[in-house]
């Protein structure tokens, strides 16, 4: 088949929220302590902690637009005002809901890194607060008190708190979210859906009367974890949720119990053609959740996604120390694809997590690195524009076969593409995902609305082999490659290399 893309500039399909290329930190093995921040006295659970500021950079260089915390499944067990004042007097507890799994999880909370840090964190990098109340083993009031220990003003007595703790001005916290995956046996707090609905109206509700206007995030589920959730829990609180927060995982490790991960970890073209196709998955369970809110709330009820923890997660081994490849970049920027398509709805996507716990950036003793999977956040972040246009691709399709909780796909185009324009209508982007495993795929490109004799610049994101991986003493094995080629050498015709994604950027 002669393969073709057409973009049209002048089809806008309405804005992308810039919160779906998100991040997500947890006091969950050495996501936080030993991770962001490193131990100046080895072995002691106390600390003294301290940030890397190597690794802070290169969050900042990634412009983080949300960063959700303190978890995950660690939220419901968190006790804020345990995390506040001088450093020294925090208590050192058991953590309440990672110390069931034994050491790797992390057994001890040194409460070191509490709101003010999380606080000073997200605004050295330049992103936006996502904070999770615990409500599987707090209460609304407790939540209350912290939305006036973030928000509040001087003349409140969180608010002077704060103040007293070195922070005058209100941290102005915009996004909250009220438990996480209380519909898993496994959650602190599980609860049926109705009585989450109940409860969560509680929260709320106690939230509100100390700050107006904030945005609310209520646990939703994906299907394939709860298929009823989402809509009973709607049919009690619907009317008083902003963001539905799905958590996606592939393939997921319940199916595949660690038996297959040296399989996966070597690569064989089924495993590689099931990964890089798994986002066309995410993309029909979000779809079901938009159902389920539709469904429930009508077409019109500006009910939006969170999907607040996605990944590729099969075994505890990748879990706490994964050895992300250029496939799984690819998968990334699947994903984002996926979620451009769906702009419409899903207004936040926070992939889990940050550092070292399937990190998209790892750090051990003095050093760090930057995965695979950081170079797609590091090319959309910089090269994406607000609004989505219209793209058109013929192309070849393959089959990927099933794996975990990845159904069997028979039609995968082997070219994703997703265009973008900025603001001001000046710089056209355009990003084509080659799955192909080994060969590269000559497309020709054709541009409709967008100024003729505009200038192009080529960013690639690509790696010798499929799995070719970044690790402690090599960095940029997989890495994005820049060029400004004439403008007559990109269109009429380009290759897209194989296993790769590439940034044609257009400016008039
Ligand atoms: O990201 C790790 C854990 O996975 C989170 O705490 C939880 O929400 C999810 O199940």
């Amino acid at each position: 088949m002669e393969t073709s893309i057409v973009v049209d500039a002048s089809r806008d399909l309405g804005e992308i929220d810039s919160g779906i290329y998100g991040h997500f930190i947890e006091n969950m093995a050495r996501c936080i302590y030993g991770g962001l921040l490193k131990n100046e006295k080895p072995g002691h659970a106390r600390g003294p902690w301290s940030l890397r500021e190597g690794l802070v950079k290169a969050v900042g260089e990634i412009n983080p637009p949300v960063i959700r915390w303190p978890g995950g499944l660690y939220a419901d067990g968190y006790y804020w005002r345990e995390g506040i004042g001088p450093v020294q007097d925090r208590p050192l507890r058991r953590n309440r809901y990672w110390s069931r799994y034994g050491p790797l999880t992390r057994v001890l909370d040194s409460n070191a890194f509490g709101s003010d840090e999380y606080m000073s964190l997200v605004e050295e990098v330049g992103s936006e607060p996502y904070v999770n109340v615990n409500f599987g083993t707090g209460s609304a009031m407790e939540a209350a008190r912290w939305v006036e220990y973030m928000n509040g003003p001087r003349d409140t007595v969180e608010g002077r708190r704060r103040a007293e703790n070195g922070r005058e001005k209100p941290w102005g916290v915009r996004t909250w979210g009220i438990g996480n995956e209380t519909y898993g046996l496994w959650a602190l707090g599980h609860s049926r859906p109705h009585e989450y609905g109940q409860r969560y109206l509680e929260f709320r509700g106690a939230m509100e009367e100390v700050d107006e206007g904030l945005t609310y995030v209520a646990v939703g589920a994906d299907h394939y974890l709860s298929k009823g959730w989402n809509r009973e829990m709607l049919s009690v609180a619907g009317d008083r949720v902003d963001l539905l927060s799905v958590h996606i995982y592939l393939p997921g490790m319940e199916r595949i119990a660690g038996v297959c991960y040296s399989r996966i970890r070597r690569g064989s073209s089924g495993v590689y053609r099931a990964i890089v196709a798994s986002p066309l998955e995410i993309e029909r369970r979000l779809l079901e959740a938009e159902e389920d809110i539709n469904g429930v709330m009508g077409p019109d009820s500006g009910i939006g996604v969170a999907l607040d923890e996605w990944n590729l997660w099969w075994n505890p081994v990748q879990l706490l120390v994964p050895r992300w490849t250029l496939r799984d970049a690819l998968f990334v920027c699947g994903v984002f694809h996926a979620l451009h398509r769906l702009s419409r709805f899903v207004k936040m996507a926070n992939i889990a997590q940050l550092v070292n716990v399937l990190g998209v950036l790892s750090a051990s003793g003095d050093r760090f690195y930057r995965s695979s999977v950081y170079y797609p956040f590091l090319m959309y972040c910089r090269l994406a524009g607000p609004e989505r246009v219209t793209t058109e691709c013929r192309c070849d399709e393959f089959s990927a076969p099933r794996l975990g909780g990845i159904p069997s796909i028979a039609d995968v185009p082997v070219l994703d593409c997703s265009a973008t324009l900025s603001g001001d209508g000046k710089t056209l982007t355009l990003f084509v995902i080659n799955r192909h495993m080994s060969e590269g795929v000559e497309a020709g490109v054709s541009l409709k609305g967008f100024g003729a004799g505009s200038t192009v610049e080529v960013h690639c994101l690509n790696g010798p082999a499929p799995d070719s991986y970044n690790w402690y003493d090599k960095d940029e094995e997989v890495s994005i490659t820049s060029s400004m080629p004439e403008t007559g050498e990109v269109l009429p015709k380009y290759t897209f290399p194989a296993h790769s994604v590439t940034a044609l950027v257009f400016t008039t």
